[in-house]
């Protein structure tokens, strides 16, 4: 959560931080603010509230100037207030930080810097850094030579730095060393962007796009003294590093709107292409199999793996369930998916036959990082499956698997869902050829998996009925979606959409469990979206709406074009392209990823900035 962006160069700063902060608003919107290093003092902007409202202001109170650090806030510590905003000075205005990250010994540090005189003025854990940086600079100032301030300002983070405990992404700028910016990094991710006299540091690389290609991936415990002419980094504890200069592969376009009114409508769109881009070149029609390039580990020791644990958060958690499914069916694999966040705390019998997967969209999530170190720390190779080139779980894991599905801006995942269900039906398949998968089988799955792209195409066309559907249904307050087997984890992912963006209290449920508690629920202004595309236990499920229809219930139906069965009990039905039904999560996530669209808009909801929320969730 939050985003940093920092300039040193000659262009015109306030610009690009704003810039910047507008493509970086999805990590974050409680408040924004700039600040700016000016004839040799630090002026900030900042205020609550969006990042076209930080523009407002700086449009009538301008600051000029070629230095400067900006964030986009998702409080974590004190309200969603002015003061509260980022930048934070410290001291008499020595220094000024921005923090993605929550300082946990915030309240000890607070406590010894009031007693050494220094005044919070705000409820934040960052301004405690900004005091003991300004504190420590002070100190360090008498300590080094000639009272050199660039010096001086290094030797104060550094000594700062010792002091926290908790997660931290850091830029800062102190007033007399004029011409530099520090970042430091633990836990909370800063990219660097190498220009020709000037140099960009953002929390993900999209503030860079359009002005640089080169960016180096600051890791933890890493320092980086950025000046207009060159750049260093050294290790806190192994000093100086040789920074790896990295190609970035994103263009403008992907992180640009286009004619879309939300990336979240973008991005659903964009599902042809990007399971496209899942697929391409890995697979074997010949063989009738998978080929994944990545995971580091030779045949023989895949061949030996028995038992896989997949690891995750949110919406990519439901992408494992499928995975769940996909691997024991194909690959006979027993297969567990925890909640990275509980994984972490626990100690669970992890052998050194079992592989481990982090699913992750963003590469940043703190939980799931954390699940994956805890693993890795034990010995066992942990993979990743993950869209954001460079991300930290991306760089630690010891293998992975790429999503290639662009960068997703809009709060609530739809594409990055898909894809990763497509990775994991490609990973199922490797294995599983790699056991009791026949070769026949293998083929067949190359096959109806080479045809995603174009059933994905087929089931965007369902736009328009959704669309009908929601306006009838935008007015209730409770839904619940339920589902089968492969369509479990669907109703799940259905349900946190219409709850993450409309704001309105959905269950999920596996379709049989319902009749254990909450068909309670069930009533004429609960409706019931049940996910039933042909399978093997569709009579069951067709049962389960029977269920809800006597106890007056309204029924949404997802199902297969022309089945009378459910177009008799349903009241709504959306149709889906017919497919096998591994693959209908596939299908059936798009019209529920629309409806919950369309309902939220209904509502007056901000489809890409839901309250609350974050795009990645960075803190504990
Ligand atoms: C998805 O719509 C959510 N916003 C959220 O649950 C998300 O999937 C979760 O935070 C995990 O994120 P990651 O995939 O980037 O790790
Ligand atoms: N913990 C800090 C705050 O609440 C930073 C939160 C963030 O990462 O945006 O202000």
């Amino acid at each position: 959560m939050c985003g940093i962006v920092g300039y040193i160069g000659f262009r015109s700063v306030s610009d690009l931080l704003l810039e910047g902060l507008h493509r970086l608003e999805y990590r974050g919107y409680d408040s924004a603010g700039i600040a700016v290093l000016a004839d040799e003092s630090i002026v900030v902007r900042k205020r609550a509230g969006r990042v076209s409202e930080l523009a407002a202001l700086v449009q009538t109170q301008p600051v000029e100037g070629t230095i400067g650090i900006g964030h986009t806030r998702w409080a974590t510590h004190g309200g969603t207030t002015d003061e509260n905003s980022h930048p934070h000075v410290g001291g008499n205005g020595e220094v000024v930080i921005v923090h993605n990250g929550v300082i946990e010994n915030y309240d000890s540090l607070r406590e010894q810097l009031t007693a050494l005189g220094y005044v919070f003025h705000s409820q934040t854990d960052t301004e405690v850094v900004a005091h003991l940086l300004a504190h420590s600079y002070i100190e360090q100032l008498k300590l080094v030579e000639n009272s050199d301030t660039h010096a001086a300002a290094l030797k104060a983070v550094e000594a700062t730095l010792t002091r926290l405990k908790g997660t931290y992404g850091i830029c800062a700028l102190f007033r007399d060393a004029t011409d530099t910016i520090i970042a430091a990094r633990s836990g909370s991710p800063l990219v660097i962007g190498v220009g020709r006299d000037e140099y960009f540091v953002a929390s993900d690389a999209s503030p860079l796009v359009g002005y640089t290609q080169e960016v180096v991936y600051l890791a933890d415990s890493e320092i980086a003294v950025l000046r207009r002419d060159n750049m260093s980094i050294t290790h806190r504890t192994s000093g100086s590093v040789q920074p790896s200069i990295q190609t970035l592969e994103q263009v403008s376009s992907d992180i640009e709107l286009g004619d879309f009114p939300h990336y979240m409508l973008k991005e659903i769109y964009e599902q042809p292409k990007t399971i496209e881009n899942a697929l391409r070149g890995r697979l074997d029609d010949e063989e009738g199999t998978a080929v994944i390039g990545g995971l580091n580990l030779t045949p023989q020791q895949l061949r030996s793996i028995d038992r896989v644990v997949l690891t995750a958060c949110g919406t990519s958690w439901h992408a494992g369930l499928v995975g769940e499914y996909l691997l024991e069916e194909f690959a006979r694999l027993p297969t567990e998916v925890e909640y990275a966040s509980e994984l972490r705390y626990r100690n669970p019998p992890i052998t050194e036959r079992t592989l481990v997967f982090a699913i992750t969209q963003s590469g940043e999530t703190a939980d799931t990082l954390a699940a994956m170190r805890e693993c890795r720390r034990k010995g066992h190779p942990t993979l990743a499956i993950c869209n954001v080139v460079g991300s930290t779980i991306a760089r630690e894991a010891d293998g992975g698997i790429y999503l290639h599905a662009g960068p997703e801006i809009g709060v609530a995942s739809t594409k990055a869902f898909t894809s990763q269900v497509t990775v994991l039906t490609l990973l199922a398949l490797y294995l599983g050829r790699m056991r009791h998968l026949s070769y026949p089988a293998g083929k067949r799955i190359c096959r109806e998996l080479r045809q995603m792209p174009e059933k994905i195409e087929e089931a965007l066309k369902c736009h328009d009925s959704v669309k009908e559907i929601a306006e009838k249904y935008a007015g209730f307050d409770n839904y619940l979606y339920l589902g089968r087997l492969y369509n479990f984890p669907v109703a799940l992912e259905g349900a946190l959409k219409l709850k993450e963006i409309s704001y309105i209290h959905a269950e999920g449920y596996p379709a049989a469990e319902m009749k254990h508690g909450p068909i309670a629920l069930v009533d004429e202004r609960t409706p019931s979206v049940f996910v039933v595309p042909r399978c093997g236990i569709q009579p069951k499920v067709i049962s389960n709406m029977e269920e809800v229809k006597a106890r007056k219930g309204p029924v949404i139906a997802i199902a297969c074009e022309g089945d009378r069965e459910v177009e008799r009990i349903a009241d709504d039905v959306i149709y889906v392209p017919e497919v096998a039904e591994y693959l209908q999560p596939l299908v059936c996530a798009i019209p529920l990823q629309l409806l919950s669209y369309h309902v939220a808009l209904l509502r007056g909801c901000n489809v890409d900035r839901p309250r609350n929320l974050a795009k990645s969730v960075t803190v504990e």
